[in-house]
């Protein structure tokens, strides 16, 4: 029987192993004497190249910050190059780069045992200067990641599932480069809404549906309670337009006061206003309904969250927020002369603090109470004083640009300049037409439900295939779950996107199903061929001769700069598009390369290339956050 294992073994991300940096240390010792560089500034230099025709490693000259055109330069660097027989096969010049090539044969032997050896830890770095070996007790560098932060009772809408993928791939990241990631959610939970909501689910709330689906029903409940409310708005903000218009004239308005106060009273606003201060001035039944509903629904999104291979490590909130450190963040920007009075509220009007861009921002209303903006701004102080992060990254939609760039500039003028460099926002762009046939969906679990089902309708297309799956449902749902997260990741970041369930669902282009087919199809081959894996240790790699075999042994070894790289870009596309190029040189080389019906020993090699390969786009898939599939 076939073992498509990737049980964790005991290495760790300090076990990883770069098979290129072998060959970056190689050409910069032999490019140190001809450019008159210290061998590690020339390591650091070397780069990794977008496609192979270009070499495999590339010195941009321009980056030796000499005098010279780099043109002329890079033709003089290649010329003196000393050939080294063993370890390259050629190295030229092109344009201002120099290109070197590795030797086939000694990548091979390099690149595939690794590959085989170290599992699902190939690919990890551990980031330069994150922990040092010699001063173990120094640990590791912590970065924070804030994602996904839903709004309870509310819809779980785009923004919200963008961050999620963003987030996740972030947090992600950052482990597989060595760091210590706390992965953080920061609920909206907290506010006069959840009074209204309280209320109104002792009208129309039941704790049988509650217990069901809890966010689908206070979700409901909060739509029927809202719109009482926006009803009862009317007359009320009519009269009180009258009652200012009447006073402007100098007219007595105690009639209509007369007439409006008993409205008031009666409103659905007020009693969500009083239930929301019962619930600041600690009264545990107003607080034990409240939390009801906060727990539920914690539950069901880490549900959710899990079909995402998402799993936060604190589910924190606006509620969590400290209100003693709340009150010193307010008493602290009053008495720097940061914040000021105006018509009874305290604003920070940045134009005063040479960030006119910023506008302006109340941080304490009329009647007292903090804003959004107050809240992070406590938050921001309490985390770093509870994690001690090197690092914190706000994954969060472009809409709130100038919320978090005030929240950032207020940091750092308020006398937290330490804290706010240690700040990050990615920020990402809008995603569009998120709605099925059936209306626009509000909940994550509609959407994934919507593309799971064009899904099944284009795999029952396949019947002899969709016959040998053993739970049609689950792959479907794999699937779905892929499209889905291969499509947002897919352009950059900061752009926004259309939501195309055609697309997306596609087995052709560079989609998710098409990245699951790739890994199946490996699966299968090795299935197929009954490859006992641990035995293909031995294979004997100098039969990989071919140059598809080669070109794709060349892409596998780029793999660990390539998760390098991403560290600096952050953008997911890096790591995509790269397992697309490499699945690409993959499914050219089937035909050529093929198992069934070779020699054994070949058959071996092959097996051991292909594994490689299936290793790879698993490790890729996996730090996207994708769930590889065996079959589909
Ligand atoms: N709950 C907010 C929303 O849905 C997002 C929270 C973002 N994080 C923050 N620290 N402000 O809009």
């Amino acid at each position: 029987m076939a073992t498509i294992s990737n049980s964790m073994s005991t290495l760790s991300t300090s076990d990883a192993q770069n098979p290129v940096d072998f060959y970056r240390h190689h050409i910069a010792e032999k490019l140190s004497p001809i450019v008159n560089k210290p061998v590690e500034d020339l390591q650091k230099v070397l780069s990794w190249t977008q496609t192979l025709d270009k070499g495999d490693l590339m010195l941009p000259v321009a980056a030796l910050r000499e005098k010279v055109k780099p043109q002329d330069r890079a033709q003089e660097i290649a010329a003196a190059f000393p050939e080294d027989e063993s370890v390259l096969v050629s190295c030229k010049a092109n344009g201002p780069f120099v290109q070197f090539y590795f030797k086939p044969e000694d990548v091979t032997k390099r690149v595939i045992p690794l590959i085989l050896e170290s599992k699902h830890i190939y690919g990890a770095n551990l980031e330069p200067g994150l922990q040092d070996p010699s001063h173990p007790e120094k640990g590791k560098k912590k970065v924070i990641v804030e994602f996904s932060s839903p709004n309870i009772a509310k819809e779980f809408h785009q923004g919200h599932l963008r961050s999620t993928i963003i987030g996740g791939f972030i947090s992600k990241l950052y482990a597989l480069n060595g760091w210590d990631v706390i992965r953080m959610n920061y609920l909206g939970d907290w506010g006069k809404q959840y009074g209204l909501l309280a209320n109104g689910f002792r009208q129309f709330g039941s704790q049988e549906q509650l217990a069901k689906d809890s966010i689908a029903h206070l979700f409901e409940v909060y739509v029927k309670i809202s719109k009482i409310k926006a009803e009862q708005d009317v007359p009320i903000n009519d009269l009180k337009k009258q009652i200012r218009d009447q006073k402007q004239k100098g007219e007595d308005t105690s009639a209509l006061e007369k007439e409006l106060e008993p409205l008031v009273e009666k409103s659905e606003d007020e009693k969500a206003r009083k239930y929301f201060k019962s619930m600041e001035d600690g009264d545990p039944e107003a607080l034990a309904l409240w939390k009801q509903f906060r727990d539920l629904s914690i539950d069901k999104y880490k549900k959710t969250y899990a079909r995402l291979n998402i799993e936060f490590d604190v589910y924190s909130g606006e509620s969590q927020v400290d209100t003693q450190k709340i009150d010193n963040v307010l008493a602290s920007l009053k008495q720097q002369k940061i914040a000021e009075e105006s018509e009874g509220a305290i604003l920070i009007d940045f134009a005063k603090h040479g960030a006119k861009k910023l506008n302006k921002a109340i941080i304490q209303r009329k009647d007292g109470t903090p804003l959004y903006l107050t809240r992070d701004l406590a938050a921001i102080l309490e985390r770093h004083e509870k994690y001690h992060f090197d690092r914190m990254i706000y994954v969060i939609a472009d809409q709130q640009n100038e919320h978090v760039a005030q929240l950032f500039k207020t940091t750092e003028i308020s006398g937290h300049k330490d804290i706010s460099d240690k700040c990050q926002h990615i920020s990402f762009g809008m995603v569009k037409g998120m709605s099925t046939r059936r209306g626009t969906v509000k909940f994550l679990d509609d959407v994934i439900q919507h593309v799971k089902d064009v899904m099944l309708d284009v795999m029952r297309k396949n019947d002899k295939k969709y016959s040998q799956l053993d739970d049609p449902e689950a792959t479907a749902d794999i699937l779905a779950i892929t499209a889905i997260m291969v499509q947002d990741l897919t352009g950059r970041v900061r752009n926004g996107y259309e939501f195309n369930f055609e697309r997306m669902t596609s087995f052709e282009g560079d989609t998710g199903p098409y990245l699951q087919y790739a890994h199946a199809r490996l699966s299968s081959i090795e299935r197929k061929a009954g490859a006992d894996i641990p035995s293909l240790n031995s294979a004997d790699l100098s039969l990989l001769k071919e140059p598809h075999a080669i070109d794709l042994i060349r892409s596998l070894a780029q793999y660990p700069d390539v998760v390098a790289n991403t560290l600096k870009t952050q953008e997911p596309s890096t790591v995509l598009t790269y397992l697309f190029k490499m699945s690409h040189t993959l499914s050219s080389s089937y035909d050529i390369l093929q198992v069934v019906g070779s020699e054994p020993e070949l058959m071996k090699a092959r097996l051991a290339l292909y594994e490689a390969a299936r290793q790879v786009l698993w490790n890729g898939m996996t730090l996207l956050g994708l769930t590889p599939v065996e079959r589909m």
